[in-house]
């Protein structure tokens, strides 16, 4: 006798939906072999419902969501994005019993919490590959690889859109907001691109890899959060001459003290300066990379298209077959882990090194002043390098890791200081061995 089919109803057919529903259906007979049971597509739902959608049976579509999600499918695919409707739609849908699958980065980072216990509640399975570094396989080593392990850092370019905009910048000198339109084109973009180029897209990806890695809860609003839409083709000009280039990182780091007990976890996303020869600085285009340090496994990195439609479906269809397979064996896959229960860090504990970029008057004395401005706040110099003179003149100075409540302290006394006309540009330094 063959096995009852797994029924998936999708919320979404955009970008991400529209090729997951047509995989599905392209796929099928290989994904029956996989699962050891036949997928059956039964509904999409989408905004718009009068609309053709090329590759999706219109006998699927449906501008009733509600209905979708208390259809009772075995597996509802959430692809609609934002916190609400989704949030209810999915929490709907485990309450009929179905497991859930989304790519729903904001929801999970504003309230991951509450579909995990909706999900335990019901017993029904919460799995979200696609919603960090979109392909690449990521969150499962994290969540099930990794599970034996103390992850110390996660460090990486998780945001498609910024990375295709910055490296742009970086080899054509191109302008940010035709960049950016070519980014939505190609559909890497948010609905709203304001979640991309001001950082919070990666704030709540950052999030998601901060609570799986450090079994603590971990939501957007812990994370400091800085976008690109400041940088400038001056900074990225800076960043070159120096042999480094500009990404968008997001950085979740477990911070110890001295007896090597953790004490908790820092978050930031923000620009960095990256030395070209360092693998994240050769990561181009819309694509991503993510280091990850461990205590026995030590460093990993995973490399590979972190938005866009099809391989974003890649994830998804993942995450199905791994529910499915679930459904067939009858049990779950991993819940929640938040047993570690650490404090989040203010980013004033942060520790880095800065690139601070002065324009002064060149004269006597004035070397002596910045510098004395640094070691008052226990900042130490690394390299100072002065471009132009007179009235032109530039200071560059590079230090070596300090807090970032040092740094800021330090900044705010130079901007005092009347031998400087200007602080042009502060970024962190990220990727450079040693102190
Ligand atoms: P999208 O192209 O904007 O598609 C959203 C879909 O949801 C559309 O089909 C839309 O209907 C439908 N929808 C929205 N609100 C709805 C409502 N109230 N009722 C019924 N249907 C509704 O978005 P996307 O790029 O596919 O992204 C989907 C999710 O994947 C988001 O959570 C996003 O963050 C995540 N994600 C996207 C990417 C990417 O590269 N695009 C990568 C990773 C993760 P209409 O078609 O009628 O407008
Ligand atoms: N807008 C996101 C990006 C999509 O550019 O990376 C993938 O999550």
């Amino acid at each position: 006798m063959s096995a009852a089919p797994i029924t998936i109803a999708l919320l979404g057919g955009g970008t991400v939906g529209a090729e997951v529903a047509r995989l599905l259906v392209q796929n099928a007979a290989d994904l029956e072999k996989r699962v050891g049971a036949p997928i059956r597509l039964t509904a999409v739902a989408v905004r718009d419902a009068t609309r053709l959608r090329p590759g999706i049976d219109p006998a699927l579509i449906t501008a009733d969501a509600e209905a979708v999600a208390g259809s009772g499918a075995d597996i509802v695919v959430e692809l609609m994005g934002g916190i609400e409707p989704a949030r209810t739609l999915i929490l709907a849908a485990m309450s009929a019993g179905s497991s859930v699958v989304t790519a729903n980065k904001a929801l999970l980072a504003a309230d991951g919490a509450s579909l995990y216990a909706t999900a335990a509640e019901y017993g029904v399975d919460l799995y979200f590959e696609a919603s960090v570094a979109g392909a690449i396989p990521l969150l499962r080593p994290l969540r099930e690889s990794l599970a034996g392990d103390q992850v110390t850092r996660v460090l990486g370019i998780v945001n498609g859109t910024t990375n295709f905009i910055l490296t742009k910048m970086d080899e054509q000198g191109a302008d940010y907001a035709e960049v950016l339109a070519e980014a939505q084109a190609l559909g890497y973009a948010e609905a709203d691109p304001t979640a991309d180029v001001e950082g919070h897209d990666a704030a709540a990806k950052a999030a998601i890899l901060a609570e799986l890695a450090f079994h603590t809860r971990v939501t957007v609003a812990d994370v400091d959060c800085e976008g690109i839409s400041h940088v400038t083709l001056a900074d990225i000009k800076a960043a070159q001459d120096m042999g480094f280039v500009i990404k968008l990182l997001a950085v979740a780091e477990l911070k110890f003290d001295s007896a090597g007990v953790a004490q908790g976890v820092i978050v930031r996303v923000h620009p960095a300066m990256v030395p070209r020869s360092h693998p994240l600085g050769g990561v181009r285009e819309a694509f991503n990379a993510v280091f990850v340090e461990a205590v026995s496994a030590g460093e990993m990195m995973f490399y590979g298209r972190g938005a866009g439609g099809a391989p974003t479906a890649s994830a998804v269809l993942g995450d199905v077959v791994a529910v499915a397979r679930n459904k067939v064996a009858g049990g779950r896959g991993p819940g929640e882990s938040v047993y570690a229960n650490l404090p989040t860090l203010p980013i004033g504990d942060a520790h880095t090194r800065y690139y601070v970029n002065l324009e002064v008057t060149d004269r006597p004395g004035v070397l002596a002043s910045i510098a004395a401005a640094f070691a008052e706040h226990g900042v130490s110099i690394q390299t100072v390098r002065q471009d132009g003179h007179g009235d032109g003149a530039q200071l560059i100075v590079r230090t070596h890791r300090a807090t970032d409540a040092a740094l800021r302290a330090t900044v705010d006394a130079l901007r005092e200081l009347p031998t400087i006309k200007r602080v042009t540009g502060v970024m962190r330094v990220e990727g450079e061995a040693g102190e």
